[in-house]
């Protein structure tokens, strides 16, 4: 079993949307996923409470060890919780005071790989892009900035839902992200 947490100092850069997402792309690869929401606002409960998820969200950790391939923790924007996961995954937007807050914060992370994601660049924008393209040579992973996202977590879904339309790009940057992460982590590629 793998464990890992989404976490960054910012809010809003897209931690559930990216654990989410990822949850459902390892859940499509025949994994046993589980998403542990800890963060008070409880966003992620709320999606899996629609009940269109395949997967199950728990608030907070689990009482006993679950029998669990992933275990994905969305963990709330502070930097006074404990940071938990093997590795973590830090999103961030295409942003120099995102950057530079982060590269603050993670100094405090020690002995855990740690992956960065710029998420919803905006490709239009040349700032972004130019941003975007450093992190990424850097070995950042990138996510675009796409509303089948939002659409499908207004529906209780995520973009892997099987009627959730137009997403193939998406499921495929989620994919790349997957496959990022667990690369980091050690786990042998999927069949
Ligand atoms: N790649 C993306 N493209 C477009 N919109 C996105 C993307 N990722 C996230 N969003 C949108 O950005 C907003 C914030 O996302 P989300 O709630 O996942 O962030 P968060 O980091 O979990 O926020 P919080 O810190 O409040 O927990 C949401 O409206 C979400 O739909
Ligand atoms: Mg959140």
């Amino acid at each position: 079993m793998i464990s890992l947490g989404v976490w960054s100092p910012k809010g809003g850069v897209g931690k559930t949307t990216l654990a989410l997402n990822l949850a459902a792309a390892a859940y499509q690869r025949g994994r046993r996923v589980l998403l542990c929401d800890m963060d008070p606002q409880q966003s992620a409960v709320d999606v899996f409470n629609d009940k269109q998820l395949p997967f199950t969200v728990l608030k907070g950790q689990p009482a006993i060890v679950p029998r669990a391939d992933l275990i994905i923790y969305d963990l709330p924007p502070r930097t006074d919780v404990e940071i938990i996961g093997d590795g973590i995954l830090v999103p961030m937007r295409a942003s120099i005071l995102d950057i530079r807050a982060v590269n603050k914060s993670i100094r405090h992370i020690i002995k855990k790989p740690i992956i960065k994601c710029v998420n919803a660049v905006d490709v239009r924008r040349q700032d972004e892009r130019l941003l975007a393209m450093r992190l990424y040579s850097e070995g950042a992973l990138l996510i675009k900035d796409r509303s089948i996202y939002s659409r499908a977590i207004s529906m209780g879904k995520t973009v892997f839902n099987t009627d959730v339309y137009g997403a193939s790009e998406a499921r495929t940057e989620v994919n790349r992200l997957l496959d990022a992460i667990d690369k980091v982590l050690g786990r042998q590629p999927d069949e």
